[in-house]
């Protein structure tokens, strides 16, 4: 099935860019945990996985997070998730303390880029800004800012709705053979490759090379090193792409912040930046176009309501951020200093993960925190983080969803599932599915002709 779903995958024209990024920030997490713990001196030659111990709160039972995770919150707030190798590890669960721990700038720190060369990684797979503090972080991000204000956005809304009817044409073409359609690659993840290839502004004709660095990242198949060789590959790629952009600027982020910002930012750090937009804004966007799909074929008033009335659209997003909260960890943070949250003293040197499905099934959003009702009073939720490192993308990938879910739902007015059993992605940081067969049903942009 899987080997099936990669073949599918790789020939289509924009999702080679799978699972790579989510084994991306898998080992990035891994190489945090590992960095806190090389510095007490543990060899750390024999830990190649995350252990069950730490990875249970990234199981999900279909959209829902593990009961053990509601049972951990009711209880403890903030919980001792593990002690890994001599090192506490503390799980935050519920909304409030979460927001706390996420906006605590001066308690914790997220850099591991001056450690993680002492337990062998390379430069090339650091995870970017969510892995630096100030005043790098402050430095870089103030780079990559003006790029999503809503002006600068607004001029990227009408090509975010020329691509999505451009696979909603690709997805009729593919549904005249009268098999389903699987909306993995040739919408989920088709969708934000290209926003971002346009985001980024990569020429036309590099695009297919990036797309093949992209394909090589879903190779699960070679197991995790092969996929951090690929992810070098396109990160190499854009590096590459900044140093060509300094002579001939493109219309899009990279040449944009040569030309705003010449010197003041080197080759490396620009295409660490653009990097980071690829690696944060596909998977990210991928998990919640399909799992948002799936959501809504599954509650059919709400598929008829985003597909007639234009106001539904927003809080529909919304609720499917807070149901699905597809990250389901914040980046680490490590306490920097004695910290008390809650009722629990964490020590200088633990490492805290804030759950953001387990924050967004939270009580604070009412006593049905656990089904989807997108007409629950708004309250702002925790799928784009808190804080210094809260999501830069979050208006951009507002824009997708809100320009995807109903032009789906118009043009594919009867959609349906067509299996039972949705093959979710599993123990993974960004939630997601393996592939998501429908059955399009009738193309109303055709009686429309
Ligand atoms: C629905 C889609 C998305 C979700 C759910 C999402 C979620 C998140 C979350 C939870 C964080 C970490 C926040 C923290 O630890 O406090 C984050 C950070 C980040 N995201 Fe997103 N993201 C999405 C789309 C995007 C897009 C489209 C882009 C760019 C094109 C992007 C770029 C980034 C970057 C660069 C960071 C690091 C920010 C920093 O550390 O300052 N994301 N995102």
């Amino acid at each position: 099935m899987l080997k099936l779903v990669q073949e599918r995958v790789e020939k289509s024209p924009a999702g080679a860019v799978g699972r790579g990024a989510y084994r991306h920030a898998q080992a990035t997490v891994r190489r945090a945990l590992m960095w806190a713990v090389s510095r007490r001196g543990i060899d750390l030659s024999q830990l190649d996985k995350v252990p069950d111990s730490l990875a249970w709160p990234l199981k999900r039972d279909g959209m829902d997070p593990p009961a053990r995770l509601a049972e951990v919150r009711s209880r403890e707030p903030i919980h001792l998730l593990t002690t890994f190798m001599g090192m506490k590890v503390w799980l935050v669960t519920g909304h409030e303390l979460a927001r706390e721990v996420l906006g605590d700038v001066a308690s914790y720190s997220s850099d591991i880029r001056p450690y993680v060369g002492k337990s062998g990684a390379s430069d090339g797979d650091i995870g970017g800004l969510g892995f630096t503090d100030p005043p790098e972080h402050t430095r870089l991000r103030k780079l990559l800012t003006p790029e999503f204000t809503m002006r600068r956005l607004d001029r990227l809304r009408p090509m975010v709705s020329r691509i999505v009817d451009q696979q909603l044409d690709e997805i009729a073409r593919l549904a005249e053979s009268g098999e389903p359609v699987d909306l993995v690659p040739t919408f989920a993840f088709a969708v934000p490759f290209l926003v971002i290839c346009e985001l980024l502004g990569l020429p036309d004709d590099r695009r297919e090379t990036f797309r093949s660095l992209g394909a090589a990242r879903f190779d699960v198949t070679n197991g995790g090193m092969g996929s951090l060789g690929a992810i070098s590959g396109s990160r190499e790629f854009l590096l590459a792409e900044a140093t060509r952009q300094r002579t001939d600027p493109g219309p899009g982020l990279i040449g944009q912040i040569v030309r705003e910002t010449g010197d003041e930012i080197n080759d490396y750090d620009l295409g660490g930046l653009a990097d980071g937009a690829f690696t944060g804004g596909m998977e990210t966007s991928a998990g919640m176009l399909a799992l948002g799909t799936a959501v809504l074929l599954g509650h059919p008033e709400w598929w008829e309501k985003v597909r007639d009335d234009d106001e539904s659209v927003g809080p529909v997003v919304e609720e499917l951020l807070r149901y699905l909260s597809v990250v389901q960890v914040a980046f680490p943070r490590f306490a920097k200093t004695d910290v008390v949250v809650g009722d629990v003293s964490v020590r200088k040197g633990d490492v805290v993960l804030a759950s953001l499905p387990a924050a967004s099934r939270d009580d604070v959003f009412g006593d049905n925190a656990e089904t989807f009702d997108p007409s629950r009073p708004a309250r702002p939720h925790l799928a784009f983080g808190h804080g210094l490192h809260r999501c830069v993308g979050a208006e951009l990938a507002r824009m997708e969803l809100r320009a995807a879910y109903p032009a789906l739902a118009r043009r594919f007015p009867e959609m349906k599932l067509a299996e039972q059993k949705i093959p979710f992605t599993q123990s993974s940081i960004v939630y997601g599915v393996e592939s998501l067969l429908v059955w399009p049903g009738r193309d109303a942009s055709v009686r429309a002709r």
